[in-house]
């Protein structure tokens, strides 16, 4: 196995943390799984890396092939502007078709009036963007100054009207939201703000899919279906919503797993925030590669989750994502060579620094049995080249 990376990381348990929690996401679960082109992502695990860390286990759930949008942001977005469109239906006719009368274009008249919106950096517009283009309304997506061209493009292609605005990922969701006011849009944002929370949690909700998928797939637990929960979990956040789904979704688990939040050193609004004590800002400048984790707000709904469910918060420097990706690409970690765009890897960053420099405090030993979300694939290839130094080409 090559050497593994060791960069310097923060870390810092929760003094709010409580250990029991509850959990039920039947609805989700049942509407997304029913979806065509559904299948689980797989589970990877990782023998040798377990081994160097001196761990019992730990297992990659690899986010690449999902719904062929290449990441898990394809479960919460589409999901939600599928509620939403069901919700307005019934208001409007007493009807509430399911997902397969609206792909069959069941309500033309009412859908094709509706303008979906939201900002991104691009994993979850494209979620908000085939939702759209599936269900039968309008999409016009919000990125930042520096949102990839191959992002922009993957937009596009979903027959989204992209607006590419002057400033960061921040600026873009208050321009969306914004517009959406002016223009009678309806914003179908992965981050809440005062006022607006339930389609939020509803994009939470469709993430949560994931990690039940996660749960059944883990060995050693009683089948059917089901696997022995983990003990870790090491998961990256951009404004929280992904490790509110995780946290909400292990919480109920009569051994609740230890949940780790990973930022980016640059764009660390959760540590803040675990510092502050309530829903806080990154330090300015907000800046960092992992482009999904480069958010300088905490979502307040997101936050209210963490606050009592996240064991601790951890941030990582930007040039441990490059060493962890070409790690995943070598196959050297034991599973088989793994595509990972760089937002995908800071769990993974995040747990061989703390293997080393934070065990004791985060519980870390030879019983551990961890499990990381590899949260996209190559998202956008030539960035993925840049950092890995080849093509993100599957070798099995
Ligand atoms: C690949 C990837 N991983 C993780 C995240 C973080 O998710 P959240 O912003 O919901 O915390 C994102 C966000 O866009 C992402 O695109």
């Amino acid at each position: 196995m090559s050497p593994l990376p060791l960069h310097s990381a923060r870390w810092l348990i929760n003094p709010r943390y409580k250990p029991a929690g509850n959990s039920s996401n039947d609805d989700a679960w049942d509407e997304i799984t029913s979806w065509p082109g559904y299948a689980a992502t797989p589970l990877v695990a990782l023998p040798e890396l377990a081994r160097d860390l001196d761990v019992g286990g730990i297992f990659y759930k690899d986010e690449g092939g999902r719904f062929g949008l290449g990441s898990f942001k394809a479960l919460g977005g589409a999901y939600a502007v599928l509620r939403m469109l069901q919700r307005t239906i019934t208001a409007q006719t007493g009807e509430t078709p399911s997902a397969t009368q609206l792909r069959a274009k069941s309500h033309p008249g009412i859908t094709s009036s509706i303008t979906v919106t939201t900002a991104t950096d691009g994993n979850h517009g494209r979620s908000v963007a085939w939702g759209a283009s599936q269900f039968g309304c309008r999409a016009v997506i919000y990125i930042p100054a520096d949102c990839s061209p191959a992002r922009e493009a993957a937009l596009a292609a979903l027959n989204a009207e992209v607006v590419r605005i002057d400033g960061g990922y921040d600026d873009a969701v208050a321009r969306c939201a914004g517009d959406a006011a002016e223009n009678r849009r309806t914003v179908i944002s992965d981050t809440s703000w005062d006022g607006y929370r339930d389609i939020p949690r509803e994009v939470t909700q469709g993430y949560r899919v994931m990690a039940e998928e996660a749960l059944r797939q883990m060995p050693g637990g009683a089948p059917p279906p089901g696997g022995a929960p983990p003990s870790h979990i090491f998961i990256q956040g951009g404004v929280g919503a992904l490790p509110a789904a995780i946290c909400g979704h292990f919480s109920g688990l009569p051994a609740k797993p230890r949940v780790i939040v990973v930022e980016p050193e640059g764009a660390a609004c959760l540590y803040a925030s675990a510092k502050a004590g309530t829903a806080s800002a990154a330090p300015d400048p907000v800046y960092s590669v992992m482009a999904g984790l480069n958010c300088g707000s905490a979502s307040p709904i997101a936050w209210e989750i963490l606050d009592r469910n996240a064991f601790a918060f951890m941030t990582i420097p930007d040039e441990s994502a490059g060493d962890c990706m070409k790690l995943l690409a070598d196959g050297s970690l034991g599973g088989r060579p793994i595509i990972a765009g760089e937002s995908a890897v800071a769990g993974l960053a995040a747990l061989i620094s703390a293997a080393h420099g934070a065990r004791t405090p985060l519980g870390l030993g030879p019983d551990s049995q961890i499990l990381l979300f590899g949260t996209e694939g190559a998202t956008d290839p030539e960035i993925y080249a840049k950092m890995v130094g080849s093509l993100p080409i599957k070798r099995e």
